[in-house]
């Protein structure tokens, strides 16, 4: 019996490389994606790469108005579960724009909890994140570290969470995995897929690849005097790839367990990397130039946070395969061979 599964944002960076994961491993998949930041190329893409067909329905989860037809949509696909990562997700913009983010996450998750309910498929996986976590825990941080967002992105990843344990809590048939995302990084081996961000780039990797191929005339460091051993942030970098096996590993987990309740999984490679360490992989990788100049702290980073990935292996077996060199080498595989992304 194949596995009929709801992507929700699998046409963004990490739903396009959940996607081919779960297309890989033969599951049949509806994709609902309202392309705000993402193209139908990455869909194309998608299917080109997985040798396989999506269905596919272009909505957004958040507006009220659509929430009948997603539903009817949903029931028809008949899925026996979902994997929900569409979202807003820039820290910095959740802070200028808190009612957006809090309307538009939140808002998504429970049209989504509503479709899967009334079509009786009550397996989910979430796409949660290590913002959870905020600033208060020690690295290697476990699932078990006291939580404590520090903004409004992060607030909604965690508010999230607690309705899906209420959910759960009122109807034990629901099957439920938080996933905890460290920095996913990267792009799939072949080139044809990876992070397209609009505009300027908030996160590291993708301003480094975008300085390589020439897009940016230069990195920001932002912070030079962390407590840390050069000085700058330090991450727990997670091959995009490898975060998409742990997608699949958790809906297969939650369809063999009998009753798992909800499960919150930190998906991390469980070592950190500071920002001049990348820097210098990625200038190995690419044998490009990286111009940087050391710039103020940024508002609301943490010094340094990594993972204690031992959950994901111990109950999924799943761990982080790929290392610094191949997220760096696949991000400029692909930021070499798309210098303006999917050209949107
Ligand atoms: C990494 C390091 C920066 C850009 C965020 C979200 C998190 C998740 C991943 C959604 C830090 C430094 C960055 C730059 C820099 N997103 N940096 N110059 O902040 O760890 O996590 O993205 O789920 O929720 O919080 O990632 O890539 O922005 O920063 O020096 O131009 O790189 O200070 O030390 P971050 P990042």
């Amino acid at each position: 019996m194949t596995d009929r599964i709801v992507v929700t944002g699998g046409a963004g960076y990490i739903g396009s490389h959940v996607s081919v994961s779960l297309l890989e491993a033969g599951k049949a998949l509806l994709v609902i994606d309202d392309f705000s930041n993402s193209c139908p190329e990455a869909l194309r893409r998608i299917e080109e790469i997985a040798n396989a067909k999506i269905e596919f329905l272009k909505a957004d989860l958040a507006n009220p108005a659509l929430a009948e037809k997603i539903t009817e949509t949903v029931r028809r696909f008949r899925p026996s579960g979902a994997v929900h990562l569409a979202g807003l997700k820039a820290v910095g913009e959740s802070v200028e724009e808190p009612a957006r983010y809090y309307r538009v996450n939140l808002n998504s998750a429970l049209t989504l909890v509503a479709a899967l309910e009334a079509a009786g498929a009550k397996r989910l996986v979430f796409s949660s994140s290590a913002t959870v976590y905020g600033d208060r825990s020690q690295s290697p941080v476990s699932e078990s570290a006291a939580l404590g967002p520090t903004n409004p992105y992060g607030r909604t990843k965690f508010f999230i969470e607690e309705m899906l344990r209420d959910i759960a809590r009122a109807d034990p048939e629901w099957k439920i995995a938080n996933l905890r995302y460290f920095n996913p990084v990267g792009a799939h081996a072949s080139g044809r897929i990876g992070e397209d961000p609009n505009g300027v780039p908030n996160n590291l990797f993708p301003f480094i690849a975008q300085v390589a191929v020439g897009r940016r005339d230069k990195l920001k460091v932002f912070g030079g005097d962390y407590p840390t051993r050069d000085g700058t942030g330090v991450r727990d970098y997670i091959h995009v790839s490898d975060l998409a096996r742990g997608h699949l590993a958790a809906l297969d987990y939650l369809a063999r367990e009998k009753s798992p309740g909800v499960i919150d999984v930190n998906l991390g490679t469980g070592r950190g990397y500071s920002v001049l360490e990348a820097v210098a992989a990625f200038k190995r990788a690419s044998n490009r130039d990286i111009p940087y100049e050391i710039a103020p702290r940024r508002d609301g980073d943490v010094a340094e946070i990594y993972a204690d990935a031992a959950l994901a292996e111990r109950l999924f077996g799943w761990k982080a395969e790929k290392s610094i060199e191949e997220m760096c080498a696949d991000t400029w595989r692909w930021q070499s061979a798309n210098p303006d992304g999917y050209g949107r």
